[in-house]
């Protein structure tokens, strides 16, 4: 098995053929291609492309290029976040403990899934960085109130409440369960060393954080409704991030509802074929809300120059999903903090490039995006 070195620069696709070698092929297939025929997920990437950059001939060095910044009053040394990610322990023992531990190290934010499989504790006992935590409606209110109670209990800095209808998806992210796993008998022996670290780690299926795994598996309604952000606003006493928000007017009732921030996500294509590519909803939702909330994206962020160009449009930070999955499946712990270090140095060098000292000197002047896309006011 390799061991990735940290300070070795890598590409999201050598990352992602490194994982494709790793795990069993119907779990990478699952976590790589996204619902349905995978348009979602493959155009959300696909949108990034078609926005280009306004480069400033001879404009010289920039000099030492600032990418700190703050999200939510944190500071992290990079706009790059670890977004939430169910069944992560599925893919390498190290799990959701060990993304966290990464995202420490690279200095920046790790939000745990209500279904990564390691509870709140046992990541906060692995790191001592900041922490969010995201939350389904699993087992109601009081299966929230539980999750939101340790998060509290161990310090995390933000709750991250998901409003995109996800109910149907849980189930079928990853496939291999405790009654089908012979069915995946084939695959799995080709992959002996993530079977050995598998059964190591006890078989560790569970896609739901040990506090609440004992009860039954995602029973219905998993997602939260408006109601249920305001409930929870009213017994978190932290941040309140609303993750999966597509359009301006859904923006605005997040505000409304109390929310500190915005996630615009499509949940990486995972839960409908057939939704807007994130980046491509991002100026409308900055023309409503951007001056009220931070605003933050998700969805086909591969690398460097798509989290600027990201930011050029008004988004405060990024969150990656598959970018980390690939470096967690390759290596564990070493994977994840491999990619966001690659991350790091593109982002750098697109700064350098584009004669930027500094991810706050970006605005919308930096980048061109189609005529065909919807001009909100502010770019024009
Ligand atoms: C395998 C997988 C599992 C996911 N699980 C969750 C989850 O439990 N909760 C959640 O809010 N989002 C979940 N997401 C969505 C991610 O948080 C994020 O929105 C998405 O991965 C971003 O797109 P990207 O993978 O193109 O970076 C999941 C995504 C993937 C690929």
């Amino acid at each position: 098995m390799v061991r990735l070195r940290r300070d070795r620069y890598r590409t999201f696709e050598e990352f992602e053929n490194l994982a494709a070698k790793r795990i069993p092929s119907s779990l990478f297939r699952e976590v790589s291609t996204g619902k349905g025929r995978g348009i979602t997920a493959r155009r959300n990437i696909e949108a990034f492309d078609e926005i280009t950059f306004r480069v400033r001939a001879g404009v010289g060095w920039p000099g030492k290029r600032e990418l700190a910044t703050t999200v939510l009053g944190k500071e992290i040394s990079m706009p790059v976040l670890i977004g939430p990610v169910g069944g992560l322990r599925l893919m390498h023992p190290d799990g959701a403990a060990g993304a966290a531990r990464a995202a420490s190290a690279a200095g920046t934010i790790c939000t745990i899934s209500t279904t990564c499989g390691h509870s709140p504790d046992e990541v906060a006992d692995a790191s001592a960085g900041p922490l969010w935590q995201q939350i389904y409606m699993l087992h109601g209110r009081d299966g929230a109130q539980k999750l939101i109670d340790a998060a509290q209990r161990r310090g995390f800095h933000a709750l991250v409440l998901t409003v995109d209808p996800t109910a149907p998806q849980i189930n079928t992210v990853l496939r291999i369960t405790p009654k089908n796993i012979i069915q995946y008998g084939p695959e799995l022996v080709r992959r002996p060393k993530w079977l050995a670290g598998f059964i190591k780690d006890g078989f560790q299926f569970a896609s739901v954080n040990q506090m609440i795994e004992k009860q039954t598996l995602i029973p219905t309604p998993l997602q939260v409704t408006w109601e249920d952000f305001a409930w929870i606003r009213t017994i978190w006493n932290g941040p309140l991030v609303a993750k999966g928000i597509l359009r301006p007017e859904d923006a605005r009732r997040a505000v409304d509802a109390g929310a500190d921030a915005i996630v615009v996500s499509n949940h990486g294509g995972m839960v409908l074929d057939g939704l807007p590519p994130t980046i491509r909803c991002l100026p409308s939702i900055i023309d409503e809300i951007g001056g009220e909330v931070e605003v933050l994206l998700d969805g086909g962020v591969r690398q460097g120059v798509d989290i600027v160009k990201a930011i050029a449009l008004g988004a405060r930070a990024v969150l990656i999903g598959r970018p980390y999955i690939m470096g967690l499946c390759a290596d564990g712990t070493r994977g994840v903090s491999a990619v966001l270090e690659s991350l790091r140095t593109e982002i750098d060098q697109a700064l350098v490039t584009l004669g930027s000292r500094s991810i706050h000197d970006l605005d919308p002047t930096y980048v061109d995006v189609p005529s065909t896309w919807a001009t909100p006011a502010r770019l024009t």
